[in-house]
């Protein structure tokens, strides 16, 4: 809705100079809403003008931004407009605004194409680190973000799934393992079998030596070692399947790396005969990254046995995944370890000629410190739910405000791992930062326990106030302060989403969350129900965006 208030100021704008709308849309900013006074919603800095050659760079700033302003008439639309230092600044009407938000049009849609969204990612058998749990959640926001704006998305889960480490265990499993253990404790078995064989395998020759046999029978498809291959994986992806509903996640596809192992190597024939690839005197298959050819940047697709790597399987997998899914634009989120991977990768499709490869971004993240349970080290994501919801079950039993649930644990669980998901996405997406239970669950200030208590809070109100609502809304009736900055907020609401969507951070989404919500619900009159249901249905929806799952009595 901002996206009509935004697409009306902006046709004042073309038709004072004689331009076209468009170029007025990016130059609007919306105005931060104030606490304590009602000021402006949208703010034009005249030096943006002036930088992008609408209006001439020469000339007083402030001669300019007042004759501009005298051109620009007060309607129906804009109330007022009204000059500062550099800036004009944009008042909406009050009661179109109020009308605006009841009809709540989120039909602004930006863009709508198929998106591709390869996030959480983690490796069998190997931990299932803070990394993972971060790209899972920020994966899905993009996703929930993507598909609010009407594009088509695909999500996929790309395991780690083929390479070394499954000779490892593979010859290790021989050894130590127990298919009772397995069936019972899969994760958790396997992780330990991955640990024993890589310890024994640093001093052993033959148990190095086994696992090379191992890796290579399954390179060659031998039917023992895919058979038991394919059983970790299953095993696995059931495993993470639970985990993921608990955190509300779930994927279109679940690939992974051994998905392409053989068109990997009909990507090093192509390098080949486009002359891209060289032989390293190393015997590796390298390409030449460097922008004077001189072999100081390059990136080794293939090792000097002939077996290739993560990124000749991820340079495949990109390319197969655009001729099945004709996707337009492809989000990868990893840590920001990656980042070099990841530029490579884009670079090499180019170099083949993949222009499509324009349109692939790499979403990183900073590293999460200290992510511990009481029980220390974190291993496995399901202990870091399992705590979050203990942790959650405790404050709740502890607090005098809340409620007589019917499952306190499913309501601890959710507000758990909203907590979780709040602390993720506070600060900007590159940012390390600190694991800390304590101020994660605080019921105050930013985090996901007061984003869920406000939640509960507005549909406690809508519950005890049954019936009053189905009377005819009128506009006229919301025009003191707090219902206008209520308004106004709602009226941002499409504004961050619009933000989101171009720089991909959840970070505005939740500082957005607060709504000054007040009155007592005597005093409560239909309009302003209306408008706090209004509230509550936007809160929610954010909500569901960033992940997270309303709860509605606390
Ligand atoms: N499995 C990888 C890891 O844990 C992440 C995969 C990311 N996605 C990709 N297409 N490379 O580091």
């Amino acid at each position: 809705m901002a996206c009509f208030f935004r697409r009306r100021i902006a046709a004042k704008l073309g038709r004072a100079l004689q331009q076209s709308e468009d170029v007025f849309i990016p130059a609007l900013a919306a105005v931060p809403v104030l606490k304590r006074q009602e000021g402006p919603d949208f703010r034009l800095f005249t030096g943006t003008l002036r930088a992008s050659g609408i209006l001439p760079s020469s000339g007083d700033v402030q001669v300019q931004t007042e004759n501009l302003a005298t051109q620009l008439k007060r309607d129906n639309v804009v109330e007022h407009v009204s000059t500062g230092r550099g800036v004009i600044n944009f008042k909406v009407n009050r009661n179109l605004l109020a009308q605006v938000c009841e009809l709540f049009i989120l039909h602004c849609h930006i863009d709508r194409v198929n998106m591709f969204v390869c996030c959480s990612s983690p490796n069998i058998a190997k931990k299932f680190h803070a990394g993972h749990l971060r790209s899972t959640v920020i994966g899905n926001f993009i996703a929930n973000l993507k598909q609010s704006l009407g594009n088509n998305v695909i999500r996929m889960n790309y395991l780690g799934d083929w390479g070394m480490q499954f000779g490892l265990l593979g010859a290790g499993f021989g050894q130590f393992g127990c298919p009772d253990k397995l069936k019972q404790n899969p994760l958790q078995h396997l992780f330990e079998v991955y640990v024993r064989v890589n310890k024994e395998a640093e001093h052993d020759e033959d148990m190095k030596q086994a696992a090379r046999d191992f890796f290579r029978q399954l390179e060659q498809h031998e039917s023992h070692a895919v058979s038991l291959w394919q059983q970790f994986r299953d095993i696995t992806v059931k495993e993470y399947q639970h985990i993921y509903k608990r955190l509300g996640v779930h994927f279109d596809v679940y690939s992974g790396e051994s998905f392409h192992q053989d068109q990997a190597q009909e990507v090093v024939q192509q390098l080949q005969s486009r002359g891209l690839l060289k032989t390293s005197e190393k015997g590796t298959g390298v390409v030449d990254l460097s922008p004077s050819r001189d072999m100081s940047n390059v990136c080794t697709l293939l090792r000097s046995d002939g077996t290739t790597l993560y990124i000749t399987r991820d340079i495949a997998a990109a390319i197969n995944r655009r001729e099945k899914y004709s996707f337009d634009e492809m989000i990868y989120v990893t840590d920001k370890s990656q980042e070099n991977h990841f530029s490579q990768l884009f670079q090499i499709l180019l170099a083949m000629g993949h222009s499509w490869a324009d349109r692939c971004r790499h979403v990183s993240f900073g590293l999460v410190q200290g992510m511990k349970t009481r029980a220390g080290e974190v291993v496995f994501l399901e202990d870091v739910l399992d705590e979050a919801r203990a942790r959650m079950l405790h404050n709740m039993s502890q607090s005098n405000t809340t409620k007589e649930l019917e499952n306190p644990e499913d309501t601890a669980e959710k507000v758990g791992i909203s907590a979780l998901i709040i602390q993720d996405f506070k600060g900007p997406l590159q940012s390390d930062y600190k694991f800390d239970w304590d101020r994660m669950l605080q019921a105050q200030g930013d985090t996901g326990v007061f984003l869920q208590y406000t939640h509960a809070r507005l549909c406690s109100l809508k519950l005890r106030n049954k019936g009053v609502e189905a009377a005819a809304f009128d506009p006229a009736l919301l025009s003191e302060q707090t219902s206008i900055a209520i308004l106004q907020h709602l009226l941002r609401y499409d504004e961050v989403l619009y933000q989101s969507s171009q720089d991909l951070q959840p970070k505005s989404f939740c500082s957005h969350r607060e709504l000054p919500v007040k009155g007592s619900a005597e005093a409560v009159a239909q309009a302003r129900l209306r408008l706090f249901n209004g509230a509550r249905s936007v809160l929610a929806n954010g909500m569901r965006i960033l992940g997270i799952t309303p709860v509605n009595k606390m």
